[in-house]
């Protein structure tokens, strides 16, 4: 389906949005609460089809899953209660979904078959298989995608492991496999990347200088309990750098989750100029969250630090288009990752902008993309590859630039936020 949608200039606003749930939090609630044993109910999920993929698989597997708007009840399956799928598991665009499920079927003595959509089947699963398999899972694959075959047998050892590429979807896979051992395993991260896994399951985590040592064992498996999801700072990504774009505007956002593994780029946005602010500051289950306000900001284009790659990598995308508007060159380098997410979010970037008459360079790992702080580009016809961050990312320039703008294959901003549009009008009305 090719819906596409015409944006106009937006107006000066002074606006206030509440946020739905953070898809990562929400996945691993669900996991987690489909793992355990007895009902938990998880509050302020993610709304996001790619959730919804995770919730469908947990379905087919035996788990009683009720949804009432963005609260849901799951009556867990317990250590070993999941029952053997009639059908493929479907991961629909969720890379999350298809790789911590890999994990945690290649532990249970379970046949299953993983599938995905054209997008999900051309991302790369090899990084999960082999490590498993190495560890004595029996997996095998498309030549290292979908469809993904677990042959499990309920036999895991615990291990070693040292992680070849900042990935949180990596890690929490062979977490999600470990855990099924009595023996503690150890994984070791050179470069930090997000880690709910490891607050929400409560596991030990040690800092020695650079590296960081994460163990976890039987003793880690999740139990029942009510989960609160805070706002989804990925999706706020977009409102923040609209609101800082838009001149003589503001925005208060309510409970969003301030976790320092993914509020990368708002330190970013800071070292360019822009004014947000924590207003308030919480905590539950030693996730933090908290208020921000946001306002219109001049930018100044910087070299974005590599190492902090990893805790930025969704927000790039939106990152470009606060690039677009800033002062001097806005350099990305090490982010090759970005070429195998939904799209390739590199060529997407590169693209869609290099239709404005802006100079950018691609790289293999990234662009240079030297900024135009006076705007007025013409309108035009962005191309969203049916990837939610890049259609809402060109939306946003689209409704900070004079002329306005369209977008292609709009309807994809469901995998993330299908109300990104009606928070669009709650805040500028
Ligand atoms: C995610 C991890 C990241 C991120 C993705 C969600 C997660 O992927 O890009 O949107 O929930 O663990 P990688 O683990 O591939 O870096």
């Amino acid at each position: 389906m090719n819906n596409k949608i015409d944006f106009g200039k937006i107006k000066e606003f002074d606006g206030k949005l509440k946020l739905t749930g953070d898809k990562s939090i929400s996945h691993r609630a669900v996991f987690f609460a489909s793992m355990a044993e007895g009902e938990s109910i998880i509050e302020n999920i993610s709304l996001s089809a790619d959730v919804e993929s995770t919730m469908n698989c947990f379905k087919a597997l035996g788990v009683d899953i009720l949804k009432k708007d963005d609260k849901v009840f799951i009556k867990g399956a317990g250590f070993d209660g999941f029952k053997e799928p009639n059908k493929p598991l479907d991961a629909g665009n969720s890379g999350t979904t298809s790789r911590l499920l890999i994990g945690l079927l290649a532990a249970r003595n379970i046949k299953a078959e993983i599938i995905g959509d054209e997008s999900l089947s051309k991302r790369p699963m090899n990084r999960i298989i082999s490590p498993l398999n190495n560890l004595g899972a029996s997996i095998t694959s498309n030549n290292g995608y979908l469809p993904v075959k677990i042959n499990g047998n309920g036999v895991v050892k615990k291990f070693n492991y040292e992680l070849p590429v900042a990935s949180a979807q990596l890690k929490t896979s062979l977490i999600l496999y470990g855990l099924h051992s009595d023996e503690e395993s150890t994984i070791i991260e050179k470069i930090p990347s997000r880690n709910h896994t490891e607050i929400m399951l409560n596991l030990h985590t040690i800092k020695e200088g650079n590296l960081t040592k994460i163990n976890f064992s039987k003793k880690n498996y999740p139990i029942a309990q009510k989960y609160f999801v805070p706002g989804d700072i990925s999706s706020a990504a977009f409102f923040i750098i609209m609101t800082i774009l838009n001149k003589n505007s503001s925005l208060l956002i309510e409970n969003v989750s301030l976790n320092p593994t993914r509020t990368g780029f708002l330190n970013v946005l800071k070292k360019m100029g822009a004014d947000i602010e924590i207003v308030e500051q919480k905590s539950a289950a030693s996730e933090i969250y908290g208020n921000l306000l946001v306002k219109s900001s001049k930018l100044t284009n910087i070299e974005i630090p590599i190492e902090i790659i990893p805790n930025i990598i969704d927000e790039i995308p939106i990152l470009a288009i606060a690039g677009l508007f800033g002062e001097g060159k806005m350099i990305v380098k090490g982010a090759e990752e970005l070429r195998i997410k939904e799209c390739d979010r590199i060529k997407a970037i590169v693209e869609n902008i290099k239709k404005l008459n802006v100079e950018i360079d691609e790289m293999q790992d990234g662009f240079v993309l030297l900024g135009k702080p006076e705007g007025n580009f013409a309108k035009v016809l962005y191309e969203s590859y049916d990837d939610h961050r890049i259609a809402m990312a060109f939306a946003v320039l689209s409704m900070v630039n004079e002329n306005g703008g369209s977008v292609s294959n709009f309807d994809c901003v469901r995998i993330s936020n299908p109300i990104f549009l009606k928070q669009v009008q709650e805040i500028i009305s």
